[in-house]
């Protein structure tokens, strides 16, 4: 059976109440059942956002996720939220590792299997973000980084119904610049070929792309063998922009 795409919208520290509501119920009413046969689509707020956003979907089948969550079930840990607390506000998936947090927060790959870990747990579905830095990839060394982040990011346990992966390289990050066709191909490619000795049914395991898409290129990225769909920063933030990347898959 063919993988369902999986069209997720991380929305970063963007969005009011009012906006959140608004997006999320666009969002929630395009998306109709026809639609979902071949495609999951995910939004992922600021977790202040969660509750008014999983209010705006109503009994729709627009999917809630969180951007991060703590590893630890619960503790003295200011700030942070735990898995649980995702999934009983909700979220049925959290993205974990994105190059953001990495960076920002000084994330490594054993913190970010831990929090993969965490949200299994507690039933979510992590979107495992992996990808290479611009230096890496002029260094020649882009496969390489990938794949050491894949194997040492990856929870123990994975399947192709407990994980997801998303290629994010760093450098196409807000940045409007994406790599070739080609390299995006060798790359998905790479993390399929190393996914059977990570995973359980790693075939059917999703491997999205994220960094710049949108809707104008979204239908060469989305065509492109072993992506099975993207994880989308800035074009999330417009219900327009949003579902004509969703609606360029294959
Ligand atoms: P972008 O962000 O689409 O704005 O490049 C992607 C991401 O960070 O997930």
């Amino acid at each position: 059976m063919a993988i369902r795409y999986l069209i997720a919208g991380n929305w970063k520290m963007h969005g009011t109440p009012t906006l959140a509501a608004a997006l999320a119920g666009e969002l929630a009413n395009a998306f109709t059942d026809p639609d979902a046969h071949d495609l999951e689509l995910l939004v992922c707020p600021p977790a202040p956002l969660l509750a008014v956003v999983r209010a705006a979907i109503g009994s729709g089948k627009l999917l809630l996720g969180a951007q991060d969550c703590h590893p630890r079930e619960e503790g003295a840990h200011t700030g942070d939220v735990s898995a649980q607390m995702l999934f009983e506000a909700g979220c049925s998936h959290v993205i974990v590792g994105h190059s953001e947090r990495r960076t920002d927060h000084g994330e490594d790959d054993a913190l970010v299997r831990a929090k993969a870990v965490a949200a299994q747990a507690a039933g979510l579905v992590p979107i495992i973000c992996i990808g290479e830095t611009l230096a890496e990839r002029e260094d020649g060394r882009a496969v390489e980084v990938v794949l050491g982040q894949l194997s040492a990011s990856l929870p123990p346990a994975c399947s192709a119904y407990n994980a997801v992966i998303a290629y994010e390289p760093v450098w196409a990050i807000g940045t409007g610049r994406t790599p070739t066709g080609r390299d995006i191909a060798d790359m998905h490619s790479a993390i399929r070929g190393a996914l059977p000795g990570l995973a359980t049914g790693a075939e059917g395991m999703r491997i999205l792309y994220g960094g710049s898409v949108k809707p104008d290129n979204a239908g060469e990225i989305l065509a492109i063998a072993n992506v099975d769909g993207a994880l989308v920063g800035g074009a999330s933030l417009d219900a327009g922009s949003f579902l004509k990347i969703a609606a360029s898959r294959p």
